[in-house]
């Protein structure tokens, strides 16, 4: 699959000889074997200086490749920019004069651009870039030496869509039969399909192939392009806006997706959701799975429509979905099987692969946050009696994927110490009906507060007879009572949310209070809650269990759970 060489293309432009070749320090010193997908910043600047200051930013920063757009440049002179450029250069450099009609900035004669791009191999340039609407003209004036090393991209730009397959593959040809060594297509993303298809041209080609689908829905065409067998991804620098929308960062680039790692055996696995790009996810389930050594990439996928991205998708290589804000409804009707506390919620916020290629749902959402819950009242009453078996957040997830896996009737688990406590849950929303069942399910009585009571009373009959609902001035005014109180809404206690905090009425009587938000880790309710003498469980216990669960399910060993927890508070400092 992947391109192991680099081809040279058929033209015979390359055999044509003609004057001398001036020893330059950029030359092509990539050998012809190319293993690894290179990474490589754009500079974008519009002076020289800046331009160099770029060069030097992105060697340090550990690039394999610099593009030079000389078309940014407002300075550049023909006679001595490009010298300049290429002889501070250590790294191999793309020259890309972009022109106007292919989406560039240059604007002048197509003689004087085309001349700039031959004199880029003269100086031996590791690679110049040419549109390839413009490569029968290149080539047309072109002598190179027989040692002139460099490698020509011919390279197409669609900047509304992405054309069809067949349209695609026949670029693709056209370039290698102008005389392209690599052939480049960018195209934009409309849907994650659109990126899903641009993977997929390198393996499919007769040479290497630059494919990306710009747009921030073409962002896993960038991600994993060393899994499929891409040439060349770009990034950016830190604080830099890169040459295309979508770029990620190139630190990323190199850590946490590992793109030069990535093998075409590497499994993806992803966080479906929309929006998705301030998700932790990727930067949590990574960490881990690095630590581990895991042969897999986890990454942030932007859909849409949920069951046109499943079709799309290979099914051998996708191996594991995280399901978040829109679609965990939609997760359901697309698994083929679902666990069954997840079918009677509703909704599903993991769905795994399994080796017969079927699609199980999971819900760790709830069980995440109850054992939190449950570890949370055990270490509340002490370790003694019939309470003392609650799984701590941190126990086997294997002990705790089998019980999601068997929990199938309304579980009146004697067990667990939410047994016949008084559990009130603010919100019926996803995180309330998630965390309703869950509490049920661990025959906890429960009573849900929210605005909306038709909402409430749907939810509470779909869990059972016994559920009571109230408004939340009930609870908030300490008329209805309770042992633990779950925070999943935005209604507050006070009239206000910046009234003065302090010991909370109302609060008292819980033995334990929980808030879903883990953005501050403590939250007011919590701080005050806390100042009420009430055990207090953050929502980042539950975020921390819920992908502890996620990356057991995935990958069917112990999750690094305490590693989890770190790599979600580094996220939160640094983001
Ligand atoms: C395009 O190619 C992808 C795989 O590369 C495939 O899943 C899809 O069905 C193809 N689409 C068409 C219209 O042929
Ligand atoms: C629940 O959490 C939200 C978000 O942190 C907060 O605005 C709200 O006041 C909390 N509810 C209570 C009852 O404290
Ligand atoms: C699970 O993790 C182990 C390393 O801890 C790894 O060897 C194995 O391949 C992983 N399995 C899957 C299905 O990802």
């Amino acid at each position: 699959m992947r391109q192991s060489k680099i081809v040279r293309g058929a033209s015979s432009v390359q055999q044509t000889s003609g004057a001398a070749a001036v020893a330059a320090p950029n030359t092509a010193n990539t050998t012809v074997s190319q293993h690894k997908t290179l990474l490589c910043v754009a500079v974008t600047a519009s002076q020289t200086t800046e331009a160099l200051r770029q060069v030097r930013q992105a060697t340090e920063a550990g690039a394999d490749s610099v593009e030079l757009r000389l078309d940014f440049l407002e300075d550049f002179e023909a006679s001595t920019t490009l010298e300049l450029l290429l002889g501070s250069c250590n790294l191999p450099a793309i020259v890309t004069y972009r022109a106007g009609w292919e989406g560039g900035k240059h604007e002048g004669s197509e003689d004087d651009r085309l001349a700039v791009l031959r004199d880029a191999v003269r100086l031996g340039a590791a690679y110049v870039d040419v549109e390839l609407k413009a490569a029968r003209n290149f080539f047309a004036g072109l002598h190179r030496t027989e040692s002139s090393n460099t490698k020509i991209i011919l390279s197409s730009h669609d900047y509304q869509g992405t054309p069809d397959n067949a349209s695609l593959d026949v670029t693709i040809r056209e370039m290698f039969t102008a005389g392209a060594d690599i052939a480049k297509v960018a195209t934009t993303a409309q849907d994650i399909g659109d990126a899903l298809r641009i993977l997929r041209l390198p393996g499919r080609a007769t040479g290497p192939v630059i494919a990306l689908a710009m747009g921030e829905k073409g962002l896993v065409s960038r991600l994993l392009a060393g899994k499929f067998g891409g040439f060349l991804t770009f990034g950016r620098l830190e604080g830099g806006l890169g040459s295309a929308p979508g770029q990620p960062l190139l630190s990323e680039l190199q850590g946490m997706y590992h793109v030069q790692s990535q093998q075409s055996s590497t499994k993806v696995l992803g966080v479906i959701g929309n929006p998705v790009s301030h998700s932790k996810s990727p930067a949590l389930h990574n960490a881990a799975l690095q630590a581990a050594g895991v042969n897999s990439v986890y990454v942030p996928l932007l859909v849409d429509d949920l069951p046109a991205f499943l079709r799309g998708c290979p099914e051998v290589d996708f191996a594991g979905f995280s399901v978040t804000i829109p679609h965990k409804v939609t997760a359901l009707a697309c698994a083929d099987e679902v666990d069954p506390v997840a079918a009677r919620i509703g909704a599903l916020n993991t769905l795994v692969r399994s080796l017969d290629g079927r699609l199980k749902g999971f819900n760790t959402d709830w069980s995440a946050a109850i054992g939190a819950i449950e570890q949370g009242l055990s270490e509340q009453q002490g370790t003694a009696g019939p309470l003392s078996d609650a799984q701590p957040s941190s126990s086997p997830p294997q002990q705790e994927s089998k019980r999601i896996a068997s929990n199938d009737a309304a579980g009146t688990s004697g067990t667990s110490p939410l047994n016949r406590l008084r559990v009130v849950v603010l919100g019926a929303g996803g995180a309330g009906r998630a965390l309703a069942f869950g509490a049920a399910d661990k025959g906890a009585q429960v009573i849900i507060a929210n605005r909306n009571l038709e909402k409430a009373q749907a939810l509470a009959a779909a869990i059972g007879p016994d559920v009571e609902v109230v408004l939340p001035d009930a609870i908030i005014s300490g008329k209805v009572l309770g042992d633990v109180l779950i925070n999943t809404t935005s209604i507050g206690m006070h009239p206000l949310e910046d009234a003065s905090p302090g010991p909370r009425s109302g609060l008292e009587g819980y033995k334990l209070v929980f808030d879903a938000v883990y953005t501050p880790i403590e939250t007011l309710l919590l701080k005050e809650a806390a100042a009420a003498g009430c055990k207090t469980v953050s929502g980042l216990e539950m975020f921390v269990g819920q992908a502890a669960q996620q990356y057991e399910l995935f990958n069917g060993s112990q999750a690094p759970v305490e590693l989890l927890r770190q790599a979600v508070l580094h996220s939160m400092v640094t983001k």
